[in-house]
């Protein structure tokens, strides 16, 4: 991407944590926003917080879809490129855990987690391939240091990371050749609502989400000729057990 200026990044999850930060992020820097939730409320009032701060020259929309939806993907895919034109930059962040042992994960938990974390970024990026085409723009997945490294109550998270880790880099093989960059986050503890968290002064140690945001800048600025197509990222110095 030779600039970033005017362009539009649609970020899943983006009313809050790393999406939001992400979005805080491109909006700064000129680009438009759509950040999403399954909750209309949430992502709207994400988007008028961005749009109060007067980040930039773009503008932020939030829209409520779900990403275990494809039709509802789709669609709000179709209202982005009515309303900026184009998408030019897809960040498959929405995300969720459930933890605990193999006893007591209950299929419900199982299915929330892979539906949400997994199918969802291949539905994200599935509706919106044809737009990334048209636009030679990039499709981000937000996976996980937990994509790589398995732990005791990880079952259905882990799988979902290694899944989107598996999918984000095959995925990148298919289209490489069409203009379409691809890249994998895969970030360690982040300070944000994550299962519960409540950000705080103890999280002082942990990856703040505007960090990710800068890095994900840092990817769109990058020459077209090289993609950064996996990349680990993690606190400096974690607390010592
Ligand atoms: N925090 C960490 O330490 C960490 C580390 C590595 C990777 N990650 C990954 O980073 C991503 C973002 O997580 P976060 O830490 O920023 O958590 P967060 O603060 O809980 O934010 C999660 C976002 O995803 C949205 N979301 C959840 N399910 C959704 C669905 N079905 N459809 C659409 N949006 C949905 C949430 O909105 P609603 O709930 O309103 O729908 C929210 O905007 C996740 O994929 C997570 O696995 C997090």
């Amino acid at each position: 991407m030779e600039s970033i200026l005017g362009k539009t990044a649609f970020i899943t999850g983006g009313s809050k944590g790393i999406g939001y930060g992400i979005a805080h992020t491109l909006l700064a820097n000129g680009m438009n926003v759509v950040v999403t939730s399954r909750n209309k409320e949430s992502a709207e009032a994400a988007a008028e917080k961005l749009n109060k701060a007067s980040l930039g020259e773009g503008k932020a929309m939030g829209v409520a879809t779900d990403v275990r939806n494809y039709e509802e993907q789709a669609a709000a895919i179709a209202t982005t490129i009515k309303t900026f034109g184009t998408i030019d930059v897809m960040v498959a962040n929405a995300g969720l855990g459930h933890f605990g042992n193999i006893a007591d994960i209950t299929i419900e938990q199982w299915n929330e987690v892979i539906d949400t974390n997994l199918t969802g970024a291949f539905y994200s990026f599935k509706a919106v391939l044809e737009a990334l085409k048209k636009s030679q723009g990039y499709y981000i997945s937000i996976s996980s240091l937990a994509g790589a490294n398995f732990f005791a109550g990880g079952t259905a998270y882990n799988a979902s990371k290694f899944g989107v880790t598996g999918f984000t880099q095959a995925a990148m093989l298919d289209v490489r050749q069409s203009g379409i960059k691809v890249s994998t986050i895969m970030p360690g503890s982040v300070s944000t609502n994550f299962n519960g968290n409540e950000p705080n002064d103890k999280d002082a140690w942990k990856i703040q989400s505007e960090d990710i945001g800068k890095l994900v800048l840092y990817l769109l600025q990058m020459n077209p000729r090289t993609l950064p197509s996996k990349i680990e990222v993690r606190p400096t110095a974690p607390p010592t057990k």
